[in-house]
């Protein structure tokens, strides 16, 4: 949700923070700010916007045009070499996105400052508490109590990590947080529950992020924070009871390179992105498919009686796909539903039931919650998940890595797509240790194997979308119709273009359009249909026909041969196994979403009102 960065070393911290919080950016974007100690005192700069307004900021400082700028515990010399400091990046959740309510906060004194992810629940009472003891809080802020308390155990004789952890026996709510203190200034307390935290080992100089994004360009050896763990770091030391590992990415998977914005580099990774994703996984010889990571064996994977995908909003979606692939694949009956729904509606816990908790970052707060709630209650649960290392993956222990590499768009794309791939692969794994056959279980190997090169034709004809992109960029309103298989990817084409373009935009089955939707149905009222090469294809050319007769225009996306000028434009894809076309389907609609977004002139990797990763309620 928010970023964090920490450093502590040699070298100037200012500019080592400011980089880490450009590569944490997509994280929350609405405040940024950093606290260094140089010549014993706290020197704290915040601004609303972006990490750039900071970085601003700061040079003015420097060069002396501090007006009223600058935060009352700096003194203007922000950027004077300072070889401890934290930083964030943060999407608001208590207070709104203002500079007195951007992180870091401090204490009273100016002695402690404190960087946050995640919410603390009784933080209205602990709040109370302080103003009842006389504190003058600062700020609208949760966190801000977390600085006030700290200090208020940081007396003589006791170590900042005591504090710390004496101040975190009165809080309630999860956390991801770095202390910095200038009786200490030779270390860094960092501690976690919930929200993620990593360390990086340098040689000499240590690093500290919420996300690994931060830490590739320096260092590959890294620590992920266990919940509950409370831990100090300095410059040549660390002691943690989780143990390091090395970070399998490079600090390439965080740039750009030739894009001008993730999410078009994100799409265009799909076939590559989604071959790690089949590799080593696709069985010839028995023509199934090998999870190795879900860990159960034949007997076990007999005994599941049904299936149900938990996850928010496109990881969601995903799910539903996966649902439709293991009703028609392995005849078991399969379903998906919002993990934050689930886990409020004290949901009835079925022990012959899998559940399979998806997403793509392994952080989102109420998919950790809904498998929290179903461990509690017995449920068999595994996971489906991108970032190695996060607490969904950890909880659920079990499960399918999606191999996707680092997402950095908020919307979703690559791993969207792996995550219906990996629900094919699981779906013809229970298939194939029941009733279908293996020539059946060959047609859809070779069908998840031909998919990549696939992708890459539908990606080389961008220009033909990007131009019907163009043509439809006006539309303040669009539909998107699916049927079946395509009824997923129809409500995830909907959800991509909403949230890049902020075109609204709704997804009904082609069913459901006579009754009610096609009321809405006009020439400003464009649908984008999605037509498989399936045994519905004539059903699906009736629902263009009626749109059609209604004076909507139509946007077909068909693996079909439809008849000419039956839409009023046409997006083809390759023909693939029925059941995979969904993959395909989705992919032409991420290009609209980005290509109509680009034509409005929309920050498509940030969209507004939006973070990459959700860890609140
Ligand atoms: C849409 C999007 C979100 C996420 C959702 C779940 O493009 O990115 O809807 O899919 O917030 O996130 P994860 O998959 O990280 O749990």
């Amino acid at each position: 949700m928010c970023g964090i960065v920490g450093y502590i070393g040699r070298r100037d911290a200012t500019p080592v923070l400011l980089e880490g919080l450009r590569s944490l950016e997509y994280r929350g974007y609405d405040s940024a700010g950093l606290a260094v100690v140089y010549r014993n005192k706290l020197h704290v700069t915040k601004t609303a916007g972006r990490v750039q307004d900071l970085r601003d900021r700061l040079s003015d400082n420097t060069n002396g045009k501090t007006n009223g700028k600058t935060n009352g515990k700096t003194n203007g010399k922000t950027n004077a070499k300072a070889t401890v400091g934290i930083g964030h990046t943060r999407w608001a959740t208590h207070g709104e996105p203002n500079e007195t309510n951007a992180h870091p906060h401090t204490d009273t004194a100016g002695r402690i400052a404190v960087v946050h992810n995640g919410i603390i629940e009784n933080a209205e009472q602990l709040r109370d508490q302080l103003a009842d003891q006389g504190v003058k809080l600062a700020s609208d802020t949760d966190t801000e109590a977390l600085a006030h308390l700290i200090a208020a155990e940081a007396g003589e004789g006791v170590t900042l990590e005591e504090a710390v952890r004496r101040a975190l026996r009165h809080v309630e709510g999860t956390y991801g947080l770095v202390v910095l203190d200038i009786l200490h200034q030779n270390e860094l307390v960092v501690a976690r529950n919930g929200s993620p935290l990593v360390l990086g080992i340098g040689d000499g100089e240590m690093f500290v992020a919420s996300d690994v994004a931060a830490l590739v360009r320096h260092t590959k050896q890294v620590v992920y924070l266990g919940d509950g763990e409370v831990a100090t770091v300095r410059a040549a030391d660390y002691r943690t009871v989780s143990r390091p590992t090395t970070v399998d990415a490079e600090a390439g998977d965080y740039e750009l390179g030739a894009f001008a914005d993730f999410m078009r580099k994100e799409i265009h990774e799909q076939p590559e992105a989604l071959r790690r994703a089949l590799r080593g996984r696709l069985d010839d010889r028995f023509s199934t498919a090998r999870l190795g990571g879900i860990n159960l064996d034949p007997r076990q994977l007999r005994s599941i009686r049904q299936v149900k995908f938990l996850g928010c909003g496109s990881a969601y979606y995903a799910g539903q796909m996966g649902a439709v692939l293991v009703e028609e694949l392995a005849r078991i009956p399969a379903g998906a539903e919002p993990a934050s729904e689930f886990r409020y509606r004290n949901p009835v816990v079925d022990p012959d039931t899998l559940y399979v908790a998806v997403s793509q970052s392994g952080e989102t707060l109420d998919t950790l919650m809904a498998v929290q709630e179903l461990r509690r209650k017995g449920g068999q649960v595994i996971g489906a998940v991108n970032v190695v290392g996060s607490a969904i993956g950890r909880e659920c222990g079990t499960g399918v890595f999606l191999h996707a590499g680092p997402e950095i768009a908020v919307a979703s794309t690559k791993a969207l797509t792996n995550m219906a791939a990996s629900f094919a692969m699981l779906a013809l794994l229970l298939g194939r240790v029941r009733d279908m056959s293996a020539a059946a279980g060959q047609r859809i190997v070779s069908g998840l194997r031909a998919l990549p090169h696939q992708i890459e034709l539908m990606l080389a004809g961008e220009d033909e979308i990007a131009e019907i992109a163009r043509r439809f960029a006006a539309a303040e309103h669009m539909f998107f119709i699916g049927r079946v298989r395509g009824w997923p990817v129809a409500r995830e084409g909907a959800q991509k273009l909403k949230e890049v373009s902020y075109v609204h935009a709704e997804a009904y089955q082609a069913s459901e359009l006579k009754h009610g939707p096609l009321a809405l149905i006009n020439a400003t009222m464009p649908s984008v249909v999605l037509v498989p090469a399936d045994e519905l294809l004539a059903k699906n050319i009736s629902t263009i026909e009626q749109i059609k007769a209604r004076g909507g225009p139509v946007i077909a996306v068909t693996s079909a041969d439809l008849p000419a000028d039956l839409a009023d434009a046409t997006i083809r894809i390759p023909r693939a196994e029925p059941e995979l076309e969904p993959l395909l389907l989705n992919v032409p609609l991420q290009l609209l979403a980005y290509h109509i977004a680009a034509k409005l002139g929309r920050d498509i990797d940030k969209p507004r009102n939006l973070a990459k990763s959700v860890t609140v309620e």
